[in-house]
């Protein structure tokens, strides 16, 4: 007889749910998203529904009608009533019998969140402390994939060292980006974040922090940093959907800056919400 245990419940293996042999579970095998929105307005949704297609694409999950997922995140919001609201996603492979491979017959599964989005006024006005750590990931960091265990270990210790954020050091001494989110480093009127590669999640937030900086005269310079420079430079931020730009104003110990938020940190959140009202 095949058997299962689901906790303390002892019963046979043809009764275990579909949900319990997720391929999600079992490999992480599948890719997802978080989208928000400002004020009842979904934000870039056109922009991640392109990466998450990428995402599919890259991983080899190719039975997805993307405009259904488009329409399931317009119907979920308008159902949820929640103005600021955190939209998360995920498609795995399927589900079946553990098998590394997987069989061509698997229907992707699909999950979808409405939240609403938690308050971060002090963490935005006060900055927030950071944590450096090494970066353990895959070569494959621009696909947005469920395998988060380094991010969930780095995450992690950055909380027992009363930090909200880790960022990953590569091998080579160089910044990559947060465990969760994009870095960035403002020196002399120039702003500095890793240029994209395999290594860095292509962020959206990114994308609309390089528009704001323009707009504000700010040089972009695609550049990663060491933490010893990070560390020296003038002010330091993390942006991510959830939050846009959350200012940095310690890291690994050291302070940024006279420890407040710094101007143009400040110049350039205020450039980025004008993108949130159109
Ligand atoms: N994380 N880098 C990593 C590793 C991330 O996980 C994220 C976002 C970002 C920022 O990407 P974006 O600007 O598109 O949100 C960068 C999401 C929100 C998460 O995992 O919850």
């Amino acid at each position: 007889m095949q058997i299962a245990i689901l906790n303390d419940k002892i019963l046979p293996y043809e009764e275990v749910g579909h949900e319990y042999l997720d391929r999600g579970l079992f490999f992480g095998d599948g890719v997802y998203e978080v989208i928000r929105s400002y004020d009842g307005r979904i934000f870039a949704l056109d922009e991640h529904i392109e990466r998450f297609s990428a995402s599919l694409k890259a991983i080899e999950i190719t039975k997805v009608d993307i405009n259904q997922v488009r329409d399931k995140i317009i119907l979920a919001f308008a159902k949820s009533n929640i103005p600021n609201a955190c939209i998360y996603f995920h498609i795995t492979r399927g589900s079946g019998p553990r098998n590394h491979a997987g069989t061509d017959d698997l229907e992707p599964n699909f999950f979808l969140t409405v939240k609403e989005l938690e308050d971060d006024t002090k963490m935005k006005t006060e900055g927030i402390s950071v944590i450096t750590y090494p970066d353990q990931r895959w070569k494959r960091c621009d696909i947005k994939s469920l395998n988060l265990l380094p991010n969930v270990m780095a995450k992690r210790e950055a909380a027992k060292r009363d930090a909200f954020e880790a960022i990953f050091v590569n091998d080579e001494g160089f910044i990559t980006e947060g465990s969760s989110s994009a870095f960035f480093a403002i020196h002399q009127k120039k702003l500095q974040t890793s240029p994209l590669s395999a290594n860095i999640l292509p962020s959206i937030t990114r994308k609309f922090v390089v528009k704001a900086a323009a707009n504000i005269s700010l040089e972009i310079v695609d550049n990663s940093l060491t933490p010893q420079q990070a560390a020296l430079c003038d002010e330091l931020f993390i942006a991510v959907t959830t939050k846009d730009i959350v200012p940095v104003v310690k890291f690994d110990d050291k302070i940024i800056g006279d420890g407040n938020p710094g101007q143009y940190t400040k110049a350039l959140a205020e450039e980025f919400r004008k993108f949130t009202i159109l």
